[in-house]
């Protein structure tokens, strides 16, 4: 018997983190390599926040906090949820974690039990379904076609739900499509779910300022304000605010399911770190105005990568409506070979080769649960995106 457990055994690493790692070698061994892996913009955390984390250290706010936040990043979490989603918690309704990840985990954690389904639109962020299992939960997965712009209908949603359900797990825009649900498509599954009162939503608005062109983000809770009391709305700053490493994540939700989730919290991690509680405070109160041009510039390089992807035959690439990746189709790639011999019979392969051949790093359509495909993360500099689209398009050119 393994000295490991069962519950891991179930699991998979990341394979985003795994592809960014190898990436990594490859460089360290002297390669050209462009990644277009990495899950996180490129830029630098803007400088007040940082000098809100810096003057954190120096007045001493190095110890311990309460585990589920400090009163002042709670009271600015309450007033971004007011000021930007027209959403109404109060400090007790609000839990603060390591990373949107941690939320989502501990969310999960706390409610789940053996056999207990949690609905999952595919393509989905990697980490859904292993948390799911790890949490002792069944993942339930719909497919998302291309033909509705990586979007579930109403009836898939429908016909996915069991007496076992117990979340719909939403996330728009997403990740690994971009796709973003509008009011009307979003309240059509608020619809569905209104007719079924034993289920929860967890909805996943970490890219929500990752919004473009005139696309307009809303949440569930507040397109169908009836779902209020059976809604964890999870956010963070790691993506608009250029956080990654800080890791701070949220959530706001009914005042038990919060305490069950600090419950969890404070047998396993405590407090996240207490001096990015201070970054965090300011980035949600500081000025915003840093969010409007990065966006502007986030759409360019979409625009730049979508139509040169689009110059490839056999890839069919729809336009996002956020976050900073695309999700090209390539099922008329699929069953040809590559000059060396290799015969492209899926989307990891067709990754692999395209990461030997080239030094190109993307993340295959089959770790998101939707193939074949693969996930192009557009924050990186216009340079980097031509040049890797160009060898893209040499590499697919090179098929036969
Ligand atoms: C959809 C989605 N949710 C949650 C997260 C986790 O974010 P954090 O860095 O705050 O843990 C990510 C990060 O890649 C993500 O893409």
């Amino acid at each position: 018997m393994s000295f490991l457990s069962e519950t891991l055994a179930r699991v998979k690493p990341s394979p985003t983190i795994a592809v960014s790692n190898l990436a990594m070698e490859l460089k360290a061994q002297g390669r050209d390599v462009i990644s277009l892996g990495a899950g996180e913009p490129d830029f630098d955390t803007p400088e007040n926040i940082r000098e809100a984390g810096i003057r954190a250290i120096n007045e001493g706010k190095t110890r311990y906090t309460a585990v589920d936040g400090i009163p002042e990043l709670k009271q600015a979490i309450c007033a971004k949820f007011q000021r930007d989603n027209g959403l109404d918690y109060t400090p007790k309704q609000v839990t603060v974690g390591t990373g949107g990840k941690q939320v989502l985990y501990n969310a999960l954690m706390a409610t789940l039990n053996h056999n207990d389904e949690v609905i999952i639109p595919a393509p989905y962020w990697v980490s859904y379904p292993d948390m799911v299992l790890l949490a002792g939960g069944v993942p339930v997965f719909i497919e998302a076609s291309l033909e509705t712009n990586f979007k579930i209908t109403p009836e898939q949603l429908e016909a996915a739900i069991t007496r076992n359900t117990k979340w719909f797990l939403f996330n728009s825009p997403s990740n690994p499509t971009g796709a973003g649900y509008t009011h009307d498509e979003l309240k059509a599954l608020t619809d569905v779910l209104m007719r079924h009162p034993h289920v929860w939503v967890l909805t996943d608005d970490m890219y929500e300022h990752l919004a473009y062109d005139d696309f307009e983000f809303c949440t569930p809770a507040q397109v169908e304000p009836a779902l209020y009391d059976r809604t964890l709305t999870v956010n963070g700053v790691s993506k608009a605010y250029a956080m990654t490493g800080w890791r701070i994540g949220y959530a706001a939700g009914p005042e038990p399911l919060i305490a069950a989730i600090r419950k969890v919290q404070s047998q396993s991690t405590s407090n996240p770190c207490s001096v990015s509680q201070w970054a965090a405070v300011e980035a949600l109160n500081g000025p915003q105005d840093f969010i409007a041009p990065n966006n502007v510039m986030f759409a360019r390089r979409r625009d730049l990568v979508v139509s040169m992807l689009r110059d490839i035959d056999g890839v069919t690439c729809p336009v996002p409506e956020g976050a900073f990746y695309v999700y090209p189709f390539i099922s008329g790639l699929i069953g040809k070979t590559t000059p060396k011999g290799v015969k492209i019979t899926n989307d990891e392969i067709f990754a692999t080769e395209l990461l030997n051949e080239t030094g190109v790093a993307v993340v295959f359509g089959a770790a998101f649960g939707l193939s074949p495909a693969f996930r192009i993360s557009y924050a990186t500099s216009d340079a980097q995106l031509t040049e890797a689209c160009t060898r893209i398009q040499a590499f697919c050119a090179s098929l036969t």
